[in-house]
């Protein structure tokens, strides 16, 4: 057994803390002991010194602030070269330059050096779990997976099934969506840490043959996870109305091919309604908020307050490269003035566990990463206070805990992030880069 031990301030949580004020552990002088990957034990110095190990590593990291690894629960991995695209809008954006660039995925060169730079950023930013889409080449997601197999990430990714309303180099059919899906399945999910989303790309682009593909799919695989897009823009939702008149709204399409339950994430979910939202929290349905690409493509604003009355499970997420940050820093910033719009104070300390544990459990992964909790995975970030001249003249003067998680929230960014580890190993280094 090879032990090592990270003594820093550390924040974990037990819950949710708009529910419960004692949900944030907030330790000044505290510890993470790893084991093989796990967390062995992980709090106060004072209370767990003496289960450190003699020969074990103790790495001193007292000036920074440990917290479990951020997950990022919608990220388009081919987008990442055409981050910061303009375009009036969702669909003009995607017709202009998302389906040109990701054309070039059909080359596995491209898919490869694009996934290993894909990883990388993602873990300059913290973030050590994402829900990633791949385009609709299944070397894409073999291409993903193998770069997030050699860093040992806990990674969540699929191909994009689409067979209409998108140019010809870029569709498949329902039964090549269906046979490529399937065999990357039972080629990575639950293979060491990979696990496979099944990703249709919203439903303007399946038709019915292919939903219900996903379906059978879905039924075949109870455990895997599935997501979308949903109720992200206007034009789109109107979209919607027109290519399936039968159904009562957008979210009632994926409904209505068994596509919402545990493991089921969407992205954006703005132009619900209550029914929608009711529907997201019975079945356990994920909203993924997208704050930076939501913005940034002029699609809504979405509410925080429905959101909390329907107690459907939301997490965030950077959307790139609708998005326009990788880190996760950047989307509590932005999430706060949404929020901020609609009348509702999200503080810090909420986002921190959105991103975190909060994420883990709409997932289904409490048991696995979020926490820092006992035996769960050891992946944590080392978040610097001192980053930048101006966070740190900040954070010296913060008299709560809220107040620091805040700092960090609207100052911080991949600066912020001193290092990052995955299953106790470090993946990332400020200071080697
Ligand atoms: N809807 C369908 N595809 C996409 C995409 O790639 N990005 C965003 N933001 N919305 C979408
Ligand atoms: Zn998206």
């Amino acid at each position: 057994m090879t032990q090592s031990a990270f003594r820093a301030q550390l924040l974990t949580f037990t819950g949710d803390p708009a529910q419960s004020p004692d949900a944030a552990q907030f330790h000044e002088d505290g510890v993470v002991i790893v084991e093989d990957g796990r967390v062995a034990a992980s709090g106060a110095w004072s209370a767990l010194k003496d289960r450190v190990s003699e020969g074990a590593k103790v790495h001193d990291l007292r000036d920074k602030l440990i917290v479990p690894g951020f997950i990022d629960t919608h990220i388009h991995y081919p987008q990442t070269d055409m981050i910061a695209s303009p375009a009036p809008g969702l669909l003009p954006w995607l017709e202009t330059y998302t389906f040109p660039t990701e054309r070039g995925f059909e080359n596995e060169a491209v898919a490869q050096d694009t996934a290993q730079f894909f990883v990388d950023e993602l873990l300059r930013s913290g973030t050590t779990t994402a829900l990633v889409y791949c385009t609709v080449h299944k070397q894409s997601a073999d291409a993903l997976f193998t770069a997030s197999e050699a860093k040992n990430l806990r990674m969540v990714a699929g191909k994009v099934l689409m067979d209409r309303h998108c140019p010809e180099f870029l569709r498949d059919t329902p039964q090549t969506g269906y046979d490529d899906s399937a065999e990357l399945i039972g080629r990575w999910h639950n293979k060491g840490r990979q696990m496979y989303a099944l990703t249709p790309r919203f439903a303007p682009t399946s038709t019915e043959a292919q939903l219900e593909a996903c379906e059978a799919l879905a039924k075949a695989h109870g455990d895997i996870f599935i997501q979308s897009h949903v109720a992200e823009n206007p034009d789109e939702v109107k979209w919607v109305k027109e290519l399936f008149p039968r159904q009562r709204s957008y979210l009632d399409v994926y409904d209505r091919y068994g596509l919402l339950r545990r493991r089921a994430v969407y992205g954006h979910c703005i132009w619900l309604d209550d029914e929608d939202r009711q529907r997201m929290a019975a079945t356990g349905a994920v909203a993924a908020h997208c704050p930076t690409s939501n913005l940034f493509l002029g699609s809504g604003l979405f509410d925080f307050d429905k959101a909390n009355a329907s107690q459907m499970p939301v997490t965030l997420a950077t959307d790139v490269g609708g998005g326009t940050s990788f880190s996760m820093l950047q989307t509590m910033n932005e999430a706060h003035k949404v929020a901020r719009m609609g009348g509702h104070h999200l503080t810090a300390t909420r986002m921190f566990w959105l991103a975190t544990a909060g994420a883990a459990e709409a997932l289904d992964l409490a048991d696995t990463v979020g926490t820092l909790a006992p035996q769960t995975e050891a992946d944590f970030v080392v978040l610097d206070p001192q980053a930048t001249p101006l966070l740190a003249r900040r954070t010296a003067r913060a008299e709560s805990l809220e107040e620091l998680l805040f700092a960090f929230a609207l100052l911080g960014d991949d600066r912020a992030v001193f290092e990052t580890y995955a299953a106790g190993a470090r993946v990332h280094s400020r200071e080697t880069v």
